[in-house]
């Protein structure tokens, strides 16, 4: 069975790498590890989970634009996680620029990935502003 490391940094500058298996998800992982993460529906449809892709494999994930046969150092961010079901609580926009939802996501490369409560609150909006 093939495994992933992903890296988990919080805001707070902790970090932990745990082994996912491609059939398990992120968040069941790092569960599994001790790690604390938030999440509510875990059914992809709250995004309370969110995290954000801050590199795979020695790249970084593209700013929204498909990775170009030239382009070395940007990977395609469909290609890092394969979802067990729909993820509802993300806009494309969302998902093409490295959010994943942590709860319905298995790795298919090595891979750090921010998370924590304060990544939610990046992908709503501000009523204030
Ligand atoms: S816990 Fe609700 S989308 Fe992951």
């Amino acid at each position: 069975m093939t495994s992933h490391d992903v890296t988990l940094e919080w805001p707070d500058g902790r970090t932990r790498t745990v082994e996912v298996d491609e059939n398990e998800t992120i968040l069941e992982a790092a569960e599994c590890d001790g790690s604390v993460l938030p999440y509510g529906c875990r059914t992809g449809a709250c995004g309370t989970c969110s995290g954000r892709l801050l590199e795979v494999e020695g790249t970084r994930p593209s700013n929204g634009e498909r990775a170009g046969d030239g382009d070395a150092d940007v990977c395609a961010v469909d290609d890092v996680v394969a979802y067990r079901r729909l993820p509802r609580a993300l806009k494309d926009r969302h998902r093409a620029t490295g959010y994943v939802l942590l709860c319905i996501a298995s790795p298919r490369a090595d891979c750090r990935i921010a998370v924590g409560s304060s990544v939610h609150s990046e992908l709503v909006d501000n009523p204030w502003k």
